[in-house]
């Protein structure tokens, strides 16, 4: 398995492996326009040709980042491909001097056991919120948010 930034070659499995998950209503669907536009955010977990994971990180302020989209193809669960996508992420923002990363999500546990903790939405900027208006769950979010503050 290998980590690395997404490759335009890798957006459609992106694409899929994101649709999966947001067809279960567990994250946002994606556009491949979106994907296209954002692909220098991502990175691919890969197995071969495979992209068996992806995680992005998207700069939201001077010191603020949030992880998005972070999918695990659910025949490679459970093998550490989540927690190193994570860190991955988590890695790439120390290099850009951001001192904490946030993320909305559903799976706390996972986040909570990899460093996050929990914080009130209302802590996030406004300008985070643009995006929720496109989800069908709008306005009645079951997500939670989690921090991340980097030494
Ligand atoms: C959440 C997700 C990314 C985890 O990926 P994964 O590759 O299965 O997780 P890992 O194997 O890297 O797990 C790392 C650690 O977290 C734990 N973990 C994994 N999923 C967990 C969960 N849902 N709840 C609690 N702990 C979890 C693992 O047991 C492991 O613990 P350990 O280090 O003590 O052994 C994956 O389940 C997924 O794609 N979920 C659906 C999409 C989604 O909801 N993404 C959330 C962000 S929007």
């Amino acid at each position: 398995m290998v980590i690395r930034k997404a490759s335009l070659g890798d957006v459609d499995q992106m694409k899929t492996l994101i649709d999966f998950y947001a067809s279960k209503s567990r994250m946002l669907p994606r556009s491949l326009s979106y994907i296209y536009e954002h692909v220098r955010e991502y990175t691919v977990c890969k197995e071969g040709e495979l992209v068996i994971g992806c995680c992005a990180l998207h700069v939201t302020w001077r010191d603020l980042a949030e992880v998005k989209s972070l999918a695990v193809d659910p025949r490679y669960m459970n093998k550490g491909v989540g927690k190193d996508l994570l860190f991955a992420a988590l890695k790439e923002a120390k290099e850009m001097g951001i001192n904490e990363v946030f993320t909305l999500t559903l799976e706390s546990e996972f986040f909570l056991k990899n460093g996050f903790k929990k914080t009130s939405k209302e802590k996030l900027p406004m300008k985070i919120w643009g995006e929720c208006i496109q989800c069908n769950k709008y306005p009645n979010c079951d997500e939670e948010a989690l921090v991340y503050k980097i030494k």
